[in-house]
């Protein structure tokens, strides 16, 4: 797929897949709209992109009802969006039974409502022009459960399961829709992780700092994207495990 002239609307673009993601896409001509919450971070990445025409647009994906009443009545003010990535997210380390009942709110708002929110705002646009991508990155741990993970797991299957309706429903519209499924990546994931009390864990993790190089992963997931046109990746889910055990 070419990327030049495309616009490609990023979540979660202030660290880790996001913020590669970003990079690589200018790189490879593409305007790219940058969203997650700390704005400076997003500014500063900005200001480092190849190319012009890159937007910042601060959003909190933990707010879906702000965001879906927000951008969708942002959408004129935008450029057409070609791809969206739903990538912001957050995941857990905490065991069920020690867990406030808010960690399974805060992981389900921001992995999954948030990122229903952001589709419907910007999916209609796309089906006018009969033409684009919706991309949400979920986890192995969409489709593997293991301990410590009853809440992202959750969202993340969840994901999976709405992405696989939603290819069914737009697919007369002529839109793309990819779900990934990465194994550990190193990123700042496991500092972000929740606690049992829906706190930021702040500690690194070995699977995490072993894991694959972001700058690999996210060449990989723009490798998935050109591959549209495959009749068999249409088919299934792009499945990855990396060779890692852990999911993350
Ligand atoms: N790294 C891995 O091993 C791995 C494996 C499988 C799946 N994933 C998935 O990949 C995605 C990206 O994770 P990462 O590894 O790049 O982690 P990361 O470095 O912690 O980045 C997470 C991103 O999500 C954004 N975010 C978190 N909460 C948000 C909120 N309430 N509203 C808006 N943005 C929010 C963060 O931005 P702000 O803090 O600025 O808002 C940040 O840009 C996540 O969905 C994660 O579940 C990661």
């Amino acid at each position: 797929m070419q990327y030049n002239n495309k616009t490609v609307w990023i979540t979660g673009a202030s660290s880790g897949i996001g913020k590669e993601l970003a990079i690589q896409f200018a790189e490879l001509g593409a305007r790219v709209i940058l969203s997650a919450r700390n704005v400076d971070k997003l500014n500063d990445l900005k200001a480092t992109l190849k190319g012009e025409g890159h937007l910042v647009v601060p959003l909190d994906l933990a707010q879906p009802e702000h965001v879906l009443s927000t951008i969708t009545a942002k959408m004129g003010e935008l450029p057409a969006i070609d791809i969206l990535i739903n990538n912001g997210g957050v995941s857990q380390r905490s065991l069920f039974l020690e867990n406030d009942f808010n960690v399974y709110r805060q992981l389900m708002e921001v992995n999954y409502f948030g990122l229903i929110a952001l589709t419907k705002a910007v999916l209609p646009t796309m089906v006018v022009r009969r033409s684009g991508s919706i991309v949400s990155i979920s986890s192995v741990a969409g489709k593997v459960g293991s301990k410590f993970r009853t809440g992202y797991s959750g969202s993340k299957y969840a994901v999976v399961g709405f992405m696989d309706c939603l290819r069914a429903e737009v697919a007369e519209h002529n839109i793309h829709c990819l779900t990934i499924c990465p194994g550990s990546i190193k990123t700042a994931i496991a500092h972000n992780s929740l606690n049992e009390q829906g706190i930021a864990q702040n500690k690194p993790e070995e699977s995490i700092e072993n894991g694959m190089d972001v700058s690999v992963a996210a060449s990989k997931m723009i490798c998935a994207l050109g591959r549209v046109d495959l009749w068999w990746v249409n088919l299934q889910q792009y499945f990855w495990f990396l060779g890692k055990a852990e999911p993350m």
